[in-house]
């Protein structure tokens, strides 16, 4: 796949349209047959225009997920700059770029990615759903079944021809709060489907795509090794780690694709075979720079983007002190914390940086059954300002109201 000589025009093209930083001209080797495809659905334009206009805590909070900037597409941002990276490997020089939708239909998702019925990735707590068909995209790998859509694509399948691309973008998860983690984040995911006549892949070919993706994002001095994993989706299946610093950093997930997918999108697995990966962008951006908050990531503060350069160790712009509260509280055991996360975050914004499980624990004869107390700690701090009391309490006080109506919680 080592691409033959530079385009400059299409080099040009793809600067303009992606508005990220290129590197230096003599390490851009882009092939011709590069093509970015842009999937329009005017069915996520319905869901968006919809959830836009919902007044329900869930609706206003999805409304405002989807409304953050996609940082892998914004310039000068170090999101972006990986993905730049990763685009002007020479190993992937032509493959395709594709944008998908940002809400896609849960039966795309799971059903055809082979995810079994009870995986946890289709529950409510862990995926925000738009409604009961459609859920915000939980990874960037949903792109198959988008590629697969491609006239074009198919025509080269037809043909008898290698496929292969990248997409990247938000994608959204439900989660905990803490200093390296969003429900908001960026993945980028690439693969490649060759015919038997080209190559039949199997993992040595993948062991070969991740060291280009390690040598792209992190230098060719790069050690990296992979670990068995599992997906839905792709046998056999690995981790790739890389070593930052004496410490083993998992980064990315990979595989072989699944016949039985390839089949359900519509490709003769008989024929075709192909390796695949995807990852998260924000966990190379935080050790690059050793960033010490993921929110910084987002920051306007000019002390705060002045740095934000890969491979620039960050230097802490005099950290604000923090607020700290703790609740009590005794709930029924369908709590979901999850949920409870969402609630704090619709309150606090970014001004809360840490939500933490101090305590947790169950008294049959003091609660009644069924029923457990949970004590969480609530670091509220911002990056650009010193909090004060005056601010914060207001919105501790909405927290404990929504933890009495919202989760029937009686609060200590
Ligand atoms: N989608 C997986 C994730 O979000 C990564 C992955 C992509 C794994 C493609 C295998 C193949 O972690």
């Amino acid at each position: 796949m080592r691409a033959g000589r530079s385009n400059w025009s299409l080099v040009w093209l793809i600067t303009k349209r992606l508005r990220v930083r290129i590197p230096p001209p003599q390490q851009i080797r882009l092939k011709m047959c590069m093509r970015e495809i842009v999937i329009e659905s005017p069915e996520e334009k319905k869901l968006r225009a919809e959830v836009a206009a919902r007044t329900d805590a869930d609706g206003m909070r999805m409304s405002r997920f989807l409304g953050m900037p996609d940082l892998s597409r914004t310039e000068g941002n170090p999101i972006a700059e990986i993905v730049t990276r990763i685009l002007a490997s020479p190993y992937f020089g032509d493959l395709d770029i594709i944008t998908t939708p940002e809400i896609v239909p849960a039966s795309v998702s799971f059903d055809l990615f082979d995810f079994p019925a009870d995986h946890p990735a289709r529950s409510r707590s862990d995926t925000y759903y738009i409604n009961d068909e459609h859920i915000l995209r939980t990874h960037t790998t949903v792109m198959w079944y988008y590629y697969l859509q491609d006239e074009e694509v198919r025509a080269r399948i037809a043909a008898n021809k290698p496929v292969g691309c990248f997409s990247f973008g938000k994608v959204y998860r439900r989660d905990e709060i803490d200093r390296n983690h969003m429900n908001v984040f960026h993945q980028i995911d690439g693969w490649y489907l060759a015919p038997k006549a080209v190559k039949t892949i199997g993992v040595k070919e993948l062991e070969e795509s991740l060291g280009a993706i390690a040598t792209a994002v992190f230098g060719p001095d790069v050690k990296y090794r992979l670990n068995e994993d599992t997906f839905p989706y792709t046998h056999p299946s690995r981790e790739m780690e890389v070593q930052i610093k004496d410490k083993w950093v998992e980064v990315v997930g990979c595989g072989v694709v699944k016949g039985s997918v390839l089949e359900k999108l519509g490709v003769d697995s008989s024929n075709y075979t192909g390796w695949a990966f995807g990852f998260g962008l924000e966990r190379l951006a935080i050790v690059s720079m050793n960033l010490p908050d993921i929110r910084l990531l987002w920051s306007k503060d000019p002390r705060v983007t002045r740095q934000l350069k890969l491979g620039n160790e960050f230097k802490e712009v005099s950290k604000f002190p923090p607020i700290t509260r703790d609740i009590s509280f005794v709930v029924g055991n369908d709590f979901v914390p999850n949920d409870y996360f969402d609630c704090i975050r619709d309150l606090g914004d970014d001004l809360v940086e840490e939500v933490s499980l101090l305590d947790k624990y169950e008294n049959k004869e003091k609660f009644g059954e069924g029923k457990t107390s949970y004590t969480y700690r609530i670091v509220y701090r911002s990056n650009e300002r010193t909090l004060t009391v005056e601010e914060i309490n207001p919105i501790q006080e909405k927290i404990i109201e929504e933890t009495k109506e919202k989760f029937h919680a009686e609060v200590r």
